[in-house]
């Protein structure tokens, strides 16, 4: 009878080098960072600011402060009521959705590779030895959390439904009829570069699709998951566009409640 042998226990290479690449594989890493940190200390002085976050005349709401449910929001901006009395901003005046934002983003797939990347260098790149010692992957607390993400994936979809109804409210006008400014626009905008992002979610791509033993038995399921399997292709690209949206919805609001910009109108 043939011995089977056992495999080779997984070390990794050993040679001296840190890497044999000899392309510039730092600045993908460097770029990810520089522009997630900027992101975040953007988003982190908007959210508690407490100021211009919306414009009643056109009912433009930014989605750093959706839903706004803080006693402190100024009128016509809480469309859901407001759920805690009037404190200042140390509590963001969307405290119930930021976390869920917030997590949804972190957990995210293509997210968590990124920075791991990025700041951790885990690993820096392909093919280049990472620094630390040992490896255990998302395996053990606190990165094995990270697989909450398909149920943060539902809380961002309400989100995103809300999100909604705010660029709906930002197509009336000061009369309170149909009405079309810039800011709607660009609030149109984030609203579909957020749910591209949320619909070519690797989870969105399991819930509709995945589980199944035959395709053929669930074609409506089916055809549901080709469909998001399309958009997943475009994951990365979501995640980066509607980071951009969102930043550039949040500074133009910004821009036309402070007085600072007058919103141009096409219509009413
Ligand atoms: Fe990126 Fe779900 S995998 S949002």
């Amino acid at each position: 009878m043939t011995q089977v042998s056992e495999a080779p226990a997984r070390k990794r290479a050993q040679i001296k080098e840190r890497t044999l690449r000899t392309d510039p594989w730092w600045n993908r890493g460097r770029v990810v960072a520089t522009l997630l940190t900027i992101w975040v200390l953007y988003a982190t002085v908007r959210v508690f600011t407490g100021h211009w976050y919306f414009v009643p005349q056109y009912h433009y709401l930014t989605p750093f402060y959706s839903p706004c449910v803080s006693g402190e929001c100024v009128p016509g901006s809480a469309a859901i009521g407001t759920w805690i009395p009037a404190i200042p901003p140390i509590i963001p005046y969307a405290f119930v959705s930021l976390p869920f934002v917030l997590g949804f983003r972190l957990s995210c797939y293509y997210y968590r590779g990124a920075y791991y990347r990025a700041f951790w260098r885990s690993p820096a790149a392909c093919a280049v030895r990472e620094p630390h010692a040992s490896y255990s992957g998302e395996t053990k607390v606190p990165l094995i959390i990270q697989n909450v993400h398909r149920y943060f994936f539902y809380a961002a979809f309400v989100i995103a439904a809300i999100l909604t109804y705010d660029v709906a409210q930002a197509f009336r006008g000061p009369d309170g009829n149909f009405g079309i400014g810039l800011g709607s626009i660009i609030m149109l905008i984030n609203v579909v570069a957020v749910w591209g992002y949320s619909f070519s979610c690797h989870s969105c791509r399991h819930i509709t699709g995945g589980r199944l033993k035959h395709f053929s038995k669930h074609p409506v399921r089916y055809w549901i998951w080709t469909q998001i399997s399309k958009l997943n292709k475009h994951h990365m690209a979501f995640a980066w566009i509607s980071l951009a949206t969102l930043m550039l919805t949040d500074f133009y609001i910004m821009l036309v409640a402070s007085g600072a910009f007058s919103d141009p109108r096409l219509f009413n």
